[in-house]
This record gives C-alpha cells, sequence and structure tokens, in this order.
C-alpha cells in the first residue's frame, strides 16, 4: 500500500477555498489502513507567522479544523511538523547538498524577490525542509495542490542526486495533483485566498456566515434579465453543496432570468450552513474535549517519528554522520 503524506500550513482559518480544494482531497485519500500521514506545518508557517499566540491559535484551529471535517485518527495520522525533530536533522542533510540554483528556481522565493519584499533564508530554503518532510516517511504520494508540484520536484531531485551519491536511501515521491476543477472563488469573484481577503470561513456562526455570504459581489443586471451562469462566481460557489439536480434547476433560472441574486445567496447559506453542520458539532464536541485532540496529535507525532527515525538513520549511515 503506497504511503500518502501531506502537510498543510496553520497560516489562517481555514476557508472554503482550502476544503473543497485541499482537505476533502486528503480526507477521501485516508482510506488506506495505516498508510496515510497527515501533519500541520507549523515550522513552515514560521517564514510568516511570526506572532506566537496567532501561530498556537492557527495551530490549534487547524487540528480541531481538519478533525471536525473528517479526518479520522483511527484511519489516518494527524501531527504537527515540530513534534517530529528528525525531520530538521534530515533537512541540514539535505540542505548540504542542495544546488543554490535549484532553490533560486523556486516560484515562492522568486516571486517574492521579484515583488521587492525582503525574503529570509527560511522562505529560501522552505522546499529543502519540504523534501525532508515527504522522504523522512518513504512518502510516495503527496496530494497538494498545482503551486506545490515544483516542490515535490525539488523533494525528487533531492533524493535522486542523494540516492546517485551515497546509494539507494530514499524513496521518490510522486505528486498527485489534486483536482484543479475545485478552484474556489472568493466573494468578489476572484480566488478565494486570504490574501485577498474575500474568504468564506468553514466553521463561522451561521448568523455571521449568512451575512457574509450576502456580501457575494454580483453584477447590477435587473432581476428579469437572462444571464449565463457559466463563470458566475455566485452560481460556483453555490454549485459546490447543490446536487446535479438543484445545480441544473439554478442554471435554467439563470438563463430564463427573473430571479434575484439575494434568494440564490440565500439558498447558499441555507446549503452550506447545513452541508457543515455536522462538522461544527464535531468541531463543539472536540474544542470541549482539547485533551482529545492532544492525544490524537501525540499519537500521529509517536507514528510518525518511528518511521522518520527509521529513514533518518538510513540516510545518517549513507553520508557518513553514523557508522
Ligand atoms: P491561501 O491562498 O488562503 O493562503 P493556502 O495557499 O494556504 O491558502 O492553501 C492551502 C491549500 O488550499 C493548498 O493546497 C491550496 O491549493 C488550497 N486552496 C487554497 N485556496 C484555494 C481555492 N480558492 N480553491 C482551491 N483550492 C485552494
Ligand atoms: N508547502 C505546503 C503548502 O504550503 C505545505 C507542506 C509543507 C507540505 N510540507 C509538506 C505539503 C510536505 C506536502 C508535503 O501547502
Amino acid at each position: 500500500m503506497p504511503r500518502v503524506l501531506s502537510g498543510i500550513q496553520p497560516t489562517g482559518r481555514f476557508h472554503w477555498g482550502n476544503y473543497f480544494g485541499a482537505i476533502r482531497q486528503y480526507i477521501d485519500l485516508q482510506d488506506r489502513p495505516d498508510a496515510s500521514l497527515y501533519f500541520i506545518a507549523n515550522l513552515h508557517a514560521l517564514t510568516t507567522v511570526r506572532k506566537p499566540d496567532e501561530l498556537q491559535g492557527y495551530v490549534r484551529d487547524a487540528a480541531l479544523d481538519l478533525l471536525a471535517l473528517g479526518l479520522d485518527p483511527n484511519r489516518a495520522s494527524l501531527f504537527l511538523q515540530s513534534d517530529v525533530p528528525e525531520v530538521c536533522q534530515l533537512n541540514w542533510i539535505l540542505l548540504s547538498g542542495a544546488p543554490m540554483g535549484l532553490l533560486e528556481r523556486c516560484v515562492s522565493y522568486k516571486d517574492k524577490k521579484a515583488r521587492g519584499i525582503r525574503a529570509d533564508a527560511g522562505l529560501f530554503a522552505y522546499p529543502v525542509l519540504m523534501a525532508a518532510d515527504i522522504l523522512i516517511y518513504d512518502s510516495e504520494i503527496v496530494p497538494v495542490g498545482e503551486d506545490q508540484v515544483q516542490h515535490i520536484e525539488v523533494a525528487r531531485d533531492l533524493a535522486g542526486s542523494f540516492n546517485h551519491e551515497f546509494g539507494e536511501t530514499f524513496v521518490l515521491p510522486k505528486p498527485k495533483v489534486m483536482d484543479s476543477s475545485a478552484r474556489v472563488p472568493g466573494i468578489d469573484g476572484q480566488k478565494m485566498s486570504k490574501s485577498y481577503g474575500n474568504t468564506l470561513p468553514l466553521f463561522e456562526e451561521p448568523k455571521a456566515l449568512r451575512k457574509q455570504i450576502m456580501r457575494i459581489v454580483t453584477d447590477s443586471r435587473p432581476p428579469a434579465d437572462p444571464k449565463p451562469p457559466e463563470g458566475d462566481h455566485l452560481y460556483e460557489l453555490y454549485s459546490l453543496f447543490a446536487t446535479d439536480e438543484q445545480r441544473e434547476t439554478l442554471a435554467a433560472t439563470y438563463r430564463r432570468g427573473g430571479f434575484g441574486y439575494g434568494d440564490v445567496k440565500k439558498a447558499l447559506a441555507d446549503m452550506a450552513i447545513e452541508h457543515f453542520a455536522p462538522a461544527r458539532a464535531r468541531r463543539e464536541e472536540l474544542v470541549a474535549h482539547p485533551q482529545r485532540v492532544r492525544e490524537i496529535l501525540g499519537d500521529g507525532a509517536a507514528t510518525a517519528r518511528k518511521k522518520a527515525a527509521e529513514v533518518l538513520l538510513r540516510a545518517e549511515k549513507a553520508c557518513g554522520i553514523r557508522h
């Protein structure tokens, strides 16, 4: 059974884009007994979140959200990146042989530099830590969004050259690009992203969520006018929750005209609230039992560390740090 591994950064509250674009797919992939590992990439988040309380809060929320959304600790391990310190040891081993040029080509760093934003060494070396995350568990399949594929290529490159130099040590991972059709628009029609301030959060109070949904930007089309549903972000958001039949009905209504956006928003709010209700209830239950969450993360870390120690030893022996 191939080992599946993925990480998600705790850099803000998760939103609908994170769920439909990433988290939902992780959860669908967890049905591989004892094989799946998911972690909260708090070391990576340090490159952007520089307020300790904020980081702690995001990590706590990430764990609660993932578990509430269906990540099942009986089928997959969930842990914090920093609870497996072996990763930092492997990070240094990989960093020592990582070509500058390879890292200079990585978009995360290149983009920031091109935009004149001060980049620190952590951001520059970010893909190497990510390679350590992946290689240390002999991961074979890494489900990620399109934007992370380059980083998996870096992990493959580093693993390949290490194997070449020191003998077969690492398994070469493969990216599994998550369904890119699930590009979720934000309330302004651009890609939903916390950097654009256009998100719809996953676990908002129903009343507050309704308000935010009512703020979805729409055009000033008179209600009587027909309108093509394709490319309309309100229609796209509705489609995330709708059955095929509901979606067809709304598409026909758009084409016919004679409807108001307010009614569509109301229907969307009803659906979203209903869709996330079971997860909300599970989340509240977990909030009331913080010890349970700590245990899940502790068990996850123990499982992950066992594997990490084995692979780290293999790498240390290969390059002469240990014999
Ligand atoms: P943000 O853009 O809010 O900073 P991240 O870059 O932290 O979100 O994304 C975390 C994961 O969620 C990534 O795998 C990314 O591909 C996915 N994701 C984020 N926003 C969207 C979106 N609008 N549609 C689909 N997937 C998304
Ligand atoms: N860089 C990833 C992101 O921003 C998060 C991440 C860190 C990750 N380490 C990983 C994803 C290892 C997959 C595997 O989304």
